[in-house]
């Protein structure tokens, strides 16, 4: 895929978007006074600013750190490596993709002042639900996976448990929290915590439902519910694979579109569902693209496009953050960039590994044994080392960038400057999550 003469920030075309919608979001957090939730709803309070939070400029490495990266290297950041804070890329995607669908962002109105239009504000709706969303499926994450950290600091699982006794550290400005610490001489035992967590994602759920009702759209209402019954499907489908399902690329790729890929390609699906609900939309891509069409590429753009930034995130990252401990993960140096940490799920054969089990099919016994014996991982780890499995993995990636480019590439010619912009953003963004080291 070639790399685009101009680059284009990304974020920089929505930040005034993405920072209005980090504001509703903690909005929707902030208690109205329910006394039996009055906790989970301050700790949801604390934890939108740490999820939530969005830099205010492009040019920072996040919301509380000056240092100057590569524009895209924010935009993609896993983790600032000295703050928490929300990537927001699932809303950056969405509103990207509407104006790339040539909804735009604004047009002036008489007076010359500028008018958010009815229908973008509508499409920031999806990207509020799809984010608070996320952020819940993060929370019972956690929990499922009894997780003690979340970009780098505790997760809310970790540092909450029933009764709350915390201390919040405030930076100097006294704008952010820079650490959460519970209590230490009060701290719930492993099996108790999380029950807060998953009331507070419980909470976020309902009121994303809320964002979503107020579209009174029932055909986009149904396909993102239908997402979120895919990130239970992938989860479930995680929980329970049978020796075959764990050897099966077919499996692999299914269960990783429904966890990670159905949610935003939905959300992506909904612009199209909007959009055509719209006179000025549909009068100008009529006859050049036809609603299926639209859904058709909106999930094969948004679904693999994600798939591959979930996928590359998984394999590869210079965080020792990305190190979760023996028993979630297992670790190992990318033969093809020393220093880079590959990061593997255990008993969660993602695709190297498989790859690998294609090359050595000894393998299969291996995983079949378990990955939660130190002298296995290591074995397994030998037979990677030795396999073509991450530079398939890389070539996989690489395949489905192709695609997604491809697709943004047919949408219906438009000479309009900003819907440039975020087709070149969009594509971008996928040559930059595929071809990224660190
Ligand atoms: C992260 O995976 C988790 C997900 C992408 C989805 C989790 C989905 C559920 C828990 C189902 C419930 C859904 C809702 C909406 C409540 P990971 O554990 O592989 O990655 P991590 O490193 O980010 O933890
Ligand atoms: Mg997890
Ligand atoms: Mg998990």
């Amino acid at each position: 895929i070639p790399f685009l003469q101009d680059s284009v920030d990304p974020f920089s075309l929505i930040a005034d978007e993405l920072s209005n919608i980090a504001s509703r979001l903690r909005a929707a957090v902030v208690s109205e006074g329910i006394t039996f939730l009055q906790t989970t709803l301050e700790l949801l309070h604390i934890f939108s600013i740490y999820v939530l939070e969005i830099p205010p400029t492009s040019n920072v490495c996040c919301c509380r750190c000056q240092s100057l990266p590569q524009q895209l290297d924010i935009f993609l950041r896993v983790n600032c490596k000295n703050h928490p804070c929300g990537k927001m890329f699932r809303p950056t995607i969405i509103l990207l993709m509407a104006t790339a669908l040539n909804v735009q962002i604004s047009k002036p109105a008489s007076g010359g002042l500028v008018n958010m239009s009815e229908l973008r504000m509508r499409l920031q709706s999806f990207a509020e639900f799809t984010e608070m969303i996320h952020v819940a499926s993060l929370l019972h994450d956690d929990v499922l996976d009894d997780a003690d950290t979340r970009r780098s600091v505790g997760s809310l699982n970790s540092v909450m448990g029933n009764k709350v006794i915390f201390f919040i550290e405030i930076d100097n400005d006294l704008r952010y929290v820079v650490a959460l610490r519970r209590d230490v001489t009060n701290i719930p035992p492993r099996d108790t915590r999380g029950q807060i967590s998953v009331l507070a994602g419980d909470f976020l759920i309902s009121r994303a439902f809320v964002v979503l009702a107020s579209l009174k759209n029932t055909e986009a209402a149904s396909v993102l519910a239908t997402s979120l019954e895919h990130l239970v499907t992938g989860e479930i489908m995680q929980m329970s694979m049978s020796a075959d399902q764990c050897h099966s690329m077919d499996h692999y790729m299914k269960k990783t579109y429904y966890k990670a890929a159905s949610l935003i390609s939905n959300s992506c699906k909904s612009i199209a569902i909007l959009t055509d609900l719209t006179e000025d939309v549909a009068m100008l891509i009529k006859g050049q693209m036809t609603y299926r069409l639209k859904g058709e590429l909106a999930k094969r753009v948004e679904g693999h496009q994600v798939l591959i930034v979930i996928e590359f995130f998984d394999i590869t990252g210079t965080s020792s953050s990305l190190w979760k401990g023996f028993n979630t993960d297992i670790r190992h140096v990318d033969p093809e960039s020393s220093g880079h940490y590959i990061v593997l799920d255990i008993g969660i054969v993602t695709a190297p590994i498989l790859y690998a089990m294609e090359e050595f099919p000894e393998l299969h016994t291996v995983v079949d044994r378990g990955l939660d014996s130190p002298a296995n991982v290591e074995l397994v780890l030998e037979y990677l080392g030795k396999s073509h499995g991450i530079q398939k993995t890389r070539e996989l990636a690489a395949k489905h960038a192709k695609l997604a480019a491809a697709a943004i590439d047919s949408l219906p010619a438009n000479d309009d400057e900003n819907v440039q912009r975020s087709r070149h953003a969009l594509i971008e963004v996928t040559c930059r999550v595929i071809n990224r080291t660190k």
